[in-house]
């Protein structure tokens, strides 16, 4: 494998998505082999115990390698979580020469198009065509699918428990925390950055935006709490785009185990892939399905509604863990911001 190939392959799994733009991956070449390592200083935080997160944006950056590489006629042989005393290093990955798969790869076209849109109202509808192609995209991983709220009933519970998580995220102090402490606002409002979020990529009204950029001192969101900001957010944040879009799925993941939360994030790529080849847009929602998982600390006063909200989940999807949300449809328009990425050879040992 030549240095340029390398290179395309790791620029291709960097375009992935992370939460909160984290960017939590390390890349280190044995010869041919590729190590896919998590970034311990960017990872393992509060809503990442467990590293569910990072194994998800490591799935996502493993997919889009694999697909990409599938494009320059490149099989890969993937082994996860190859030591288990080792949590950090997600996958090992063998390439080799495949005359067979040197066919065009429509996903990988995909792959520097595909990005987060927090914007609404969307058109629809998102027709089962549409949702029967995002469905085999996500069964392609083993165990995992899309659970499609169909019937009023379903999909009011399905609002109502990504309204109460997202509602946490403004009322734990700890959530709070983590959630500011990604927003980069000294890139003001108009700018993209090359890592955390761009306040750009929010969507947040103009006129909102200097209490937004107020509520990140704690002192702050703890007064406007009593007056109810927490639940307007959950509102504004969740309920309301969710309402003005014609479709919402989740992703079902069969076990919690460490390998099957990373093939969930393999799966995730590949259904944001084919909708953004679709020309849909997408936004996704973890707090209601990484909180449910029962790993993040949050304060002792949260804990009976984080399990209530477990349980909500669990009776939406079973069988399996309800991992992330997602919002789709159609904009009329792209996005004015996207995220950047670092650095290449921030990533580790670029070819
Ligand atoms: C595991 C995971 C969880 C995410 N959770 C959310 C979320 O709850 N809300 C949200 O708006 N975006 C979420 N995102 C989207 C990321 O913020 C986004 O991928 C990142 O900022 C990079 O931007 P891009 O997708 O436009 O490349 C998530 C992405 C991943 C991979």
């Amino acid at each position: 494998m030549n240095r340029d190939t390398k290179a395309a392959i790791l620029c291709a799994g960097v375009a992935a998505p992370s939460a909160d733009n984290s960017q939590p991956w390390r890349f280190e070449w044995r010869g041919d082999d590729l190590d896919l390592r998590i970034d311990e200083g960017r990872s393992g935080r509060v809503s990442d115990t467990r590293y569910v997160l990072s194994d998800m944006a490591a799935g996502a950056c493993l997919e889009n390698m694999v697909i990409h590489a599938r494009s320059l006629g490149y099989a890969a042989d993937v082994q996860t979580f190859p030591r288990p005393d080792d949590e950090l290093w997600a996958a090992r990955i063998r390439w080799r020469r495949d005359p067979e798969c040197d066919q065009p790869e429509p996903l990988a076209g995909a792959i520097e198009q595909r990005h987060t849109d927090r914007r609404f109202p969307w058109g629809g509808p998102v027709t089962p065509d549409t949702q029967a192609r995002l469905n085999a995209q996500a069964k392609l991983m083993p165990g995992q699918r899309l659970y499609w709220p169909q019937t009023p009933r379903e999909r009011k519970a399905a609002l109502s428990v990504i309204r109460q998580a997202e509602t946490l995220r403004f009322r734990s102090p700890t959530l709070h925390a983590e959630l500011f402490s990604s927003i980069r606002f000294a890139a003001g409002w108009h700018t993209a950055c090359e890592e955390g979020l761009a306040p750009v990529t929010l969507a947040v009204e103009p006129p909102v935006r200097p209490v937004f950029q107020a509520l990140r001192r704690p002192v702050v969101m703890t007064m406007l709490n009593r007056l109810g900001a927490a639940s307007i957010l959950g509102w504004r944040s969740a309920w309301l785009p969710i309402r003005l879009s014609p479709g919402l799925c989740l992703l079902v993941i069969p076990s919690t185990a460490r390998s099957d939360v990373l093939a969930g994030g393999r799966a995730l790529q590949r259904v944001w892939l084919q909708a953004t080849l679709d020309g849909l847009s997408v936004q996704p929602y973890a707090a209601a399905g990484v909180l449910s998982l029962g790993f993040v600390p949050v304060e002792p006063a949260f804990q009976r509604q984080l399990s209530r909200l477990g349980t909500a989940l669990g009776e939406l999807c079973e069988p399996g863990y309800g991992l992330v949300f997602l919002r789709l449809g159609y904009a009329r328009s792209a996005p004015h911001g996207r995220s950047g990425r670092r650095v290449p050879a921030s990533f580790g040992t670029f070819p």
